[in-house]
């Protein structure tokens, strides 16, 4: 038996057409438009272990700007940087992420990137951890620049802020994919009860923090870079499921806030989660 095949009728082309352009068109916005804009998150955060004295501390969140990536050259870099300072933060915290690459080469070399980043200017200071792509590379080299930097990289430990007559405790994880996180020995320092940011790069063991920890904060999602209307983020690299893919989420008395960073890994593509820079005002409820 022979298939004959019927030619296509005007409006069936037609169709056929703008369907194509359509799907052009968002392609050439997820690869050239998107990943290249840059907006500010702000979200105001009651907690219930907080001081009063800490109120309206305004910390800004920078993760994941997998810098030299397609959409993360130096100029963007310098533009994440700039946009922090004019929000005047009281403490910048960086989740992690700092490299683009999968293995041990960079477009941009830890010193390269360190050195833009000691621009960044907040009263009580700048704290990082690292995240697998940075440990890919080489952790101890991205570490050692940040902190020739003035960025302060925390692993498995925490450090003791004094704000005016109040005590606030930063403290950091360890990358979950590459190294060994440890939450007792991170907050070993901390006395409970006691204000206390917990940083971490994969958002997987936010539950696991205890309760007495005002707020812990993740990176690594990238809210799944890609995220559609109704159905959210069909891929996200974590097992807790699109309820941590970005923003705030509360638990009883937990809070956690992932953010969905600034640059792009694996596919160079953003749709519908914008590179961010977030703003987080904390106060006590
Ligand atoms: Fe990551």
């Amino acid at each position: 038996m022979k298939l004959r095949l019927s030619k296509p009728t005007r409006r069936q082309f037609i169709t056929c057409a703008a369907f194509l352009f359509f799907g052009v068109f968002l392609l050439a916005y997820a690869v050239f438009i998107e990943p290249r804009q840059l907006v500010v998150q702000r979200q105001t955060i009651k907690l219930p272990h907080w001081s009063p004295a800490l109120n309206h501390l305004k910390v800004a969140v920078i993760t994941d700007l997998h810098v030299g990536c397609l959409s993360v050259p130096i100029s963007k870099l310098r533009r994440v940087i700039v946009t922090t300072n004019e929000q005047k933060p009281d403490l910048i915290v960086m989740l992690g992420d700092f490299v683009a690459s999968h293995g041990r080469s960079s477009a941009l070399k830890p010193e390269e990137f360190a050195h833009e980043l000691s621009a960044l200017k907040a009263k009580y200071g700048v704290y990082a951890v690292l995240g697998n792509h940075d440990w890919w590379y080489n952790g101890e080299e991205v570490r050692n620049e940040l902190q020739r930097a003035n960025i302060h990289v925390i692993e498995n430990a925490s450090v003791q802020l004094k704000i005016d007559s109040a005590s606030l405790w930063v403290a950091g994880l360890a990358d979950q994919w590459t190294r060994t996180p440890s939450i007792p020995l991170a907050i070993k320092s901390v006395p409970v009860g006691s204000p206390c940011l917990m940083l971490m790069h994969e958002p997987d063991l936010l539950r696991d923090v205890p309760e007495s920890i005002s707020l812990s904060l993740a990176g690594h999602t990238h809210g799944g870079q890609v995220s559609l209307p109704i159905i959210g983020a069909p891929i996200l690299p974590t097992d807790l499921g699109s309820k941590f893919a970005r923003g705030l989420i509360v638990e009883g008395d937990k809070h956690y806030f992932v953010s969905s960073g600034v640059g792009t890994s694996v596919l160079p593509v953003r749709f519908g989660v914008p590179p961010e820079v977030c703003i987080l005002d904390l106060i006590s409820q």
